[in-house]
């Protein structure tokens, strides 16, 4: 086989881990769940579960990938032995699920990215959402995001993954930047700033305990943690540096995208009187499009906005297909760019449900958000925090000064309570599916 490849920089890593934490998650799962759950509650239970669940669990990833050097299922057989295989192989399944629709999103963001240059949701958005959404033009432009995953994946981790994050991300942020710019001058940005920032505070605690479950999923989610994306990515570590801080960065880097996408999305859909609690899936496409289809300048703006979330969705996309290609290409004798092509239909034709059927997107990903990532999070603290916790320790303490202590108390924290919160949300999304 040939040599593993490793990334060339740390900046490298870090953009590409932050290219798989940013994307449809931060700017069209994050805006409509926090419309749906009614506004600045779900932001308070989403930004502690980040911080208390997410991060942790994060470093139980990084750490399980940059000692073994493996995917996600040999890393776990050689940390955990063949009963841990299985949990790998949890992740690479989830992989499939969640790649077969992100696509599907992928594709109806191409098509408003061209609708946006020729007018074509200008008269009806509504009508045009139920066109690009399902049937023949999504599964045709689900292939076709598909075939710039794998276009860009089967290059490698270097030429591929890590030199279209490099220049994606960065224009990811520039183009966010300027569209909040934009929306801060629209006449409802007041009313989005007050209905997303203002929470009620009388109610806030008792509201973020029942949003728990929601959060959770979207912390997973939007980190793209529970399914080996960050033991992938980690394992193409050459040296050892501080994992602490890289996981920071990418946290830090993820959370303020999400909030600034908020800072984008509500002032376009209170300048429109669009009320962002009718929720679903579709809120956010339709009620931009219509935002756009008035503003003035409104088409450009539009395919900045969607060109912004195309790069975006992009590079979360590489990621799920990497875990899934190093799984293949390690265990089998296969190639990266055959094995990336195979994949590629396999996923695709996997996702075409999805494409046809909104309720049936839904289905793929309350069961991702709520179930494989977060069932995958358990295992994940429960590994780092039991099974493996001498090793994880001195892993984590590899590259970084004096972080025994540190350590210690991630190692508990991951014991007890990343354990229980995470059981409990599992229980709760068992519910809901
Ligand atoms: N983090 C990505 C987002 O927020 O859009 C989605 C994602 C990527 C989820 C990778 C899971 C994953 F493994
Ligand atoms: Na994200």
């Amino acid at each position: 086989m040939a040599v593993r490849e490793t990334w060339a920089t740390r900046i490298g890593f870090i953009l590409a881990a932050v290219g798989s934490a940013v994307g449809l998650g931060n700017v069209w799962r994050f805006p409509f769940l926090t419309a749906e759950s009614g506004g600045a509650a779900f932001l308070v239970a989403y930004l502690v579960l980040v911080l208390l669940i997410g991060l942790p669990v994060m470093l139980v990833e990084f750490v399980v990938g940059r000692r073994t050097k493996h995917n996600v299922v040999g890393a776990f057989e050689e940390l955990g032995g063949s009963n841990w295989r299985l949990v790998g192989g949890l992740g690479a399944f989830a992989g499939f699920v969640i790649l077969s629709y992100y696509s599907v999103v992928g594709g109806w963001v191409i098509q408003y990215l061209i609708a946006s240059v020729t007018g074509a949701y200008t008269a009806n958005p509504e009508a045009y959402f139920g066109s690009a959404s399902v049937g023949m033009n999504a599964v045709l432009f689900d292939a076709l995001f598909m075939a710039f995953v794998v276009g860009i994946v089967a290059l490698g981790v270097r030429d591929g993954i890590e030199r279209a994050a490099k220049f994606m991300i960065p224009g990811v942020v520039l183009l966010l930047i300027g569209l909040a710019a934009y929306g801060s001058t629209l006449p409802g940005a007041d009313d989005g700033y007050a209905f997303y920032l203002s929470p009620d505070t009388s109610t806030i605690v008792t509201d973020a305990v029942g949003l728990l479950p929601d959060a959770a999923g979207q912390a997973f989610f939007t980190l793209s943690l529970g399914m080996g994306v960050m033991i992938t990515y980690s394992s193409y570590l050459g040296e050892d540096r501080n994992l602490l801080s890289d996981g920071l960065i990418i946290l830090v880097a993820d959370t303020s995208i999400a909030l600034l996408s908020g800072l984008v999305v509500f002032p376009f859909l209170f300048a429109m009187g669009v009320d962002p609690g009718d929720g679903g899936p579709g809120t956010v496409f339709v009620s931009l499009a219509g935002a756009f289809a008035e503003l003035p300048a409104g088409r450009v703006v539009g395919a900045v906005f969607f060109l912004m979330l195309f790069l975006a969705a992009l590079t979360s996309a590489f990621s799920i297909m990497e875990v899934v290609v190093a799984f293949v290409t390690e265990t089998f004798d296969v190639d990266r760019k055959p094995a990336t092509v195979g994949l590629g239909v396999v996923i695709f034709l996997v996702g075409v449900p999805t494409a046809l059927d909104l309720a049936i997107l839904d289905v793929y990903d309350v069961l991702a958000n709520q179930v494989l990532l977060i069932g995958g999070g358990l295992l994940l603290a429960i590994f780092g925090g039991w099974v493996y916790s001498a090793g994880a320790l001195e892993e984590f303490t590899t590259g970084m000064t004096g972080g025994d202590r540190l350590g210690t108390a991630w190692i508990w924290f991951l014991r007890v309570p990343v354990v229980l919160v995470l059981a409990f949300v599992l229980y709760n999304g068992f519910g809901a599916t």
